[in-house]
């Protein structure tokens, strides 16, 4: 059930702030990514770095997907809720000797590996262990994914993955390296992309490092392409679900993938953004000197997108009459920082205190990168079958 389908009377006496999430459309968009992978027999992980809110990891681990880490607790966090360890990947440019070991220990389905350094520890440790690490090496292959340069990932200047210049080595440590077994090659070029043509270069790229490897002898079996497919947060309503059809067909398409190779994904957003809101109540309202301010309840501490990369989420006012005339707020939270803003000059209904208002598009890295920042109280959460219907 959309947010404003909800009796706006069952809100109202819920403590704000509050993520609320629509179990419904999560399934529809689990059961769409689904049927779009299963047609082509691609695999995919969700990256739970997205949203680790256990209800909804447990709607997509019952579908059958895998689970894309980078810590050793999300190792954890992902085994003891049901993801089959050889569905588990493991990604990060800094993972600690104890989270190797987390891993290693779980026998998880591959370490996605993202430098030289980090094989020779791994090797290390795996023959401490007795056991073999089955890995895939993060190539970073200086694709510009067109997006916020804080989730770009895989340009030359980012810290992610092995560059080309150091390839050569690394497939030379990698035949030395007797407790390690390589799987295939990860890729992951940024988030929030929209453009698919982004994806189209990423293949190409792709296909060229997999025939530099198997020239050389070294057979690639998997094929992690990573995630980064965007959500419309301009128009919530109108596509709550991406376009997975599109997106996997461009895989199809443009890599060239022999019978024996698999092709994995690591979604976070795609499946989940859409289906949580941040709920919030108006605090006060504030004529400034240039602006008319709303202060809610929740604030940076409990959605962090906007303060940390200037990020859009459409904001509206619950139960609003049609006809109310709408006025131009800068809609902030309470914390103690200026970049404690969720949107300026936001053209929304009259608002008074005591208004609730819906912040959209906010089921992927909201609740997770939530912070105790001001010693703020801990995020609360309603799913949409806890509330009746309207
Ligand atoms: N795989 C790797 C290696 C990643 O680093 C990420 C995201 C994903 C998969 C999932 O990407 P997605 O499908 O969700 O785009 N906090 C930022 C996003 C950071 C993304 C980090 N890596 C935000 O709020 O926009």
């Amino acid at each position: 059930m959309n947010i404003h389908q909800i009796d706006s009377q069952q809100l109202n006496n819920k403590q704000t702030p509050f993520y609320y999430y629509d179990l419904q459309l999560l399934n529809e968009t689990i059961a769409s990514v689904k049927r779009a992978a299963d047609r082509r027999g691609f695999h995919v992980h969700y990256a739970l770095k997205a949203n680790f809110n256990k209800r909804i990891v447990k709607h997509i681990q019952s579908a059958g997907f895998g689970a894309d880490c980078v810590s050793g607790n999300e190792v954890q966090f992902a085994i003891d809720n049901g993801f089959p360890a050889s569905q588990i990947t493991f990604a990060g440019a800094g993972k600690s000797d104890a989270e190797i070991r987390t891993a290693l220990q779980h026998k998880i389905f591959a370490f996605n590996v993202e430098s030289i350094q980090e094989l020779e520890v791994i090797n290390e440790l795996a023959g401490e262990s007795g056991v073999t690490a089955h890995v895939s090496l993060r190539i970073n292959p200086n694709v510009d994914a067109h997006t916020h340069h804080y989730i770009t990932t895989g340009l030359d200047e980012n810290k992610f993955g092995v560059p080309n210049s150091e390839l050569e080595q690394a497939a030379a440590v990698l035949r030395n390296c007797a407790h390690i077994q390589l799987l295939g090659l990860h890729f992951h070029v940024g988030s929030q992309i929209t453009d698919m043509n982004v994806f189209k270069s990423l293949c190409v790229k792709v296909n060229e490092w997999k025939n530099w490897f198997e020239e050389r002898g070294t057979q690639i079996k998997v094929l992690n392409v990573g995630g980064g497919l965007g959500v419309d947060y301009h128009q919530p309503d109108e596509q709550p679900i991406a376009d997975f059809e599109a997106y996997f067909e461009v895989f199809d398409k443009f890599l060239e993938r022999e019978s024996y190779q698999e092709v994995h994904f690591e979604l976070g957003r795609a499946l989940v953004a859409q289906c949580g809101t941040l709920v919030s109540r108006v605090l006060y309202t504030k004529s400034g000197v240039k602006t008319n301010f709303l202060v809610l309840d929740a604030g940076m501490t409990e959605l962090m997108r906007p303060a940390l990369y200037q990020a859009y989420h459409k904001i509206e006012k619950i139960g609003a009459l049609p006809d109310s005339t709408p006025i131009n707020y800068d809609v902030v939270g309470p914390i103690c920082e200026s970049s404690d803003c969720f949107g300026k000059n936001v053209s929304l209904p009259s608002a008074q205190r005591g208004d609730l208002i819906a912040i959209r598009t906010a089921g992927a890295y909201g609740e997770v990168m939530a912070s105790g920042y001001n010693l703020r109280n801990e995020i609360r959460y309603v799913y949409s079958d806890e509330i009746g219907h309207s």
